[in-house]
């Protein structure tokens, strides 16, 4: 694997391991009751805004994606790519104000958490498909267009070397 691709698989590795803990918790509050303190879902609010859209996502289509095409990959793969980002922040905003309303009691908590789900599935295959589908057809690049990449991500998110818990504000992983 490129090395140019390294810093983006370990995002998903990241987003994946949030997601799925969130998911893990929403199954034992359908099943068990088990309570999820509305602090965890603005936590995973805020890790989709932050890390996702305005970090991961920023990197993906700045850096990588003008990498891909020249490396040869069709144009409808990444146009797939870039809509998908824009329904995970259209679900993003949608979660966002329903949280509101929930904090205002004006929802319940099982439509906040349905819309939580929907970005969870929505995320994961997202992921599933850039790592088996797209990113893997990334072949072997320059050293010093791999680089140039590396500079890229650094230019347009330098905030994603911080610990991830720091930058959306602690609520555990
Ligand atoms: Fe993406
Ligand atoms: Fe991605």
């Amino acid at each position: 694997m490129s090395k140019a691709l390294r810093p983006l698989m370990r995002e998903h590795e990241v987003i994946t391991q949030v997601l799925r803990d969130f998911e893990g918790r929403i199954e034992r509050f359908w099943k068990e009751g088990e309570e999820i303190p509305l602090k965890h879902i603005e936590y995973v609010l805020r890790f989709s805004e932050e890390y996702v859209i305005k970090s991961h996502f920023v990197k993906e289509e700045h850096c990588l994606l003008p990498a891909l095409v020249k490396g040869g990959v069709g144009r409808d793969s990444i146009n797939v790519v870039v809509k998908e980002h824009k329904s995970v922040e259209r679900i993003v905003r949608r979660m966002k104000s329903l949280v509101r309303l929930y904090s205002d009691r004006k929802v319940s908590l099982d439509e906040v958490l349905d819309t939580c789900m929907e970005l969870i599935e929505f995320l994961l295959q997202h992921i599933y498909k850039e790592d088996t589908l797209i990113f893997s057809h990334y072949g072997d690049v320059s050293e010093e267009e791999a680089e140039e990449i590396l500079r890229c991500y650094d230019s347009v998110a330098p905030s994603s070397n911080v610990d991830v818990r720091e930058m959306v504000g602690g609520g555990g992983v």
